[in-house]
């Protein structure tokens, strides 16, 4: 070790925090390690000490010392309680200007609240979203840093050196004030429930046109080849290809069919009603995960409802594969601009400077949303000033292009009863979002009539109430 002081440090030396350290150092940081319980820093030490030049502390207030300053910290710890603890051991040992940052997957409301409080105290508060699980955190993650601008001039470059590059460019860049980066984090993990709903629907299609889960896995390589390239889809395709080792069975018939979740999908739905912008496809995701999840409901229903036995006959199968092509990606792409549109609400409402394509950019490596698409989606924020990804040119007429192929996919599956709550639910956003009059004029109407809620007229300003059965 040289004799300069630590130039970053990272605290909590679990799967995610060890990663990161191991990255800085590999960068040619001289990084800081603490965790709560020593030994764990002791066993990373001993197995990775020789990787780069790392400061090991047992005690916190040794981690700080060991820091140049302004110090640079980075909390890599079980969210929620794990990281109030973390900050409040922290904070008497701080001076002016030194910047804890917290890299876990912080609900924003709270990186808000920590934000305000460090504020107080004189410090840096950085939430960073951090995605890429544990191959992302070493070998470079997607970085969403949110705080505030000066802060990111100390560390922006650190986290840049360490983040996924891509075109040269790192998948890293300063977001907005306060829970701006942990808010865009969020988001992306809504997005990730969508691109996984929609997989998990093509891939049911599939099944029910007769694929072999081979023939499955080599569909999905060959969408992995064109418009749909993207992380997801090509671990589809080895998903898909695995066997059981014990039955020899495709594994994916061997595990059951009862999804989890941690919760940022659930929180993306939850802000987005907040806000009140429409995320229909992501919230779908979220429900999808919730009836595989509920034996009881699943069960009674099974044994109370009937319908179609959900096989697919078609005349002419390449053309209905290339149908569920087309509906997967025009979902696909509902889905991204329904999470755009909620960190563009959001930045109205947070007072976020948030450049909505570049994050996109930053999305185009190390996470799990990684894909084709995004470059495609950081050209178009660029290029045009956008309400929303749905009206940028080249976005609405693939859009057009696939609507077809969309809209007969929906049918087709709604006639076999195979469930496709993601296609469905973009398709229609897609036409209501595109609909020059809603049938929410009869809600108006309804609202009137038995609350006297009032409504707007087409002719007139002003606001209105008619006496329903007097008036008129
Ligand atoms: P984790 O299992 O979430 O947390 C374990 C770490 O937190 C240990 O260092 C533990 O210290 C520390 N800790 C827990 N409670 C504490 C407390 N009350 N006070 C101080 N330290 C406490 O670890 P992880 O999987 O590496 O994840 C770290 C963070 O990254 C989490 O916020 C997670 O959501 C986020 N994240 C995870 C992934 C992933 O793929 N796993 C991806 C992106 C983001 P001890 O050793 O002393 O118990
Ligand atoms: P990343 O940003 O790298 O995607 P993440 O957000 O922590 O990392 O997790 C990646 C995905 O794996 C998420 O979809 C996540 O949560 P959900 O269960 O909400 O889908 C899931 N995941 C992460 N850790 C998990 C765990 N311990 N158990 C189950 N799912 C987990």
């Amino acid at each position: 070790t040289s004799g300069q002081l630590a130039n970053i440090g990272v605290i909590g030396m679990a799967v995610m925090g060890s990663n990161l350290a191991r990255n800085l150092a590999h960068r040619g940081h001289r990084v800081a390690v603490y965790n709560r319980t020593t030994s764990k820093t002791d066993a990373v030490i001993a197995e990775h000490g020789s990787e780069g030049d790392f400061r090991p502390a047992a005690e916190l207030a040794d981690f700080v010392a060991s820091l140049e300053r302004p110090r640079r910290i980075i909390i890599m710890v079980k969210a929620g309680a794990g990281t109030d603890a973390t900050i409040d051991a922290l904070i008497p040992l701080l001076e002016e200007g030194d910047i804890v940052v917290d890299g876990g997957n912080a609900f924003f409301e709270d990186t808000r609240r920590r934000e305000e409080k460090l504020r107080g105290h004189g410090l840096h508060f950085v939430g960073a979203g951090i995605s890429g699980g544990e191959v992302g955190a070493l070998e470079g993650p997607s970085i969403m840093p949110g705080g505030s601008p000066e802060s990111y001039e100390a560390l922006g470059p650190i986290l840049e050196s360490i983040a996924a590059q891509v075109d040269g460019e790192p998948c890293c860049t300063y977001i907005g004030t306060d829970g701006a980066g942990h808010f865009v984090k969020m988001v992306h993990n809504g997005i990730e429930y969508a691109d996984m709903q929609f997989i998990g629907e093509a891939f049911e299609l599939l099944k029910a046109l007769g694929l072999s889960h081979d023939e499955m896995a080599d569909v999905f390589a060959t969408w992995n080849t064109g418009d749909l390239d993207s992380y997801l889809i090509e671990i589809t395709s080895e998903v898909l290809r695995k066997r059981d080792p014990n039955t020899g069975a495709p594994l994916v018939e061997v595990i059951v069919d009862a999804a989890g979740m941690k919760g940022t999908g659930t929180w993306t739905v939850q802000s987005a009603l907040n806000l009140g912008t429409p995320v229909n496809s992501i919230a779908e995701s979220v429900f999808a995960r919730a009836i595989s999840s509920a034996p009881e409901l699943r069960a009674a229903a099974q044994k109370a409802l009937q319908g179609p036995d959900g096989a697919i006959n078609v005349a002419d199968r390449d053309l209905f594969i290339d149908q569920i092509r087309q509906a997967l990606w025009a979902s696909k792409v509902v889905a991204y601009a329904q999470g755009l549109d909620e960190i563009r609400m959001a930045g109205l409402e947070y007072g976020w400077d948030i450049n909505v394509g570049e994050v996109a950019k930053i999305w185009r490596g190390g996470c799990i949303i990684r894909a084709k698409l995004l470059e495609r989606i950081r050209s178009e924020y660029a290029a045009n000033q956008l309400v929303t990804l749905l009206e940028a040119p080249s976005v609405a007429s693939g859009l057009a292009d696939a609507q077809d192929a969309w809209r007969e996919v929906v049918a087709v599956a709604v006639r076999a009863g195979v469930p496709v709550p993601g296609f469905s639910s973009a398709l229609a956003h897609y036409d209501q979002a595109r609909a020059p009059r809603l049938n929410a004029a009869l809600t108006q109407g309804l609202r009137d009539y038995f609350g006297a809620h009032t409504y707007k007229r087409v002719d007139r300003e002003g606001s209105f109430h008619i006496n329903w059965s007097t008036d008129g």
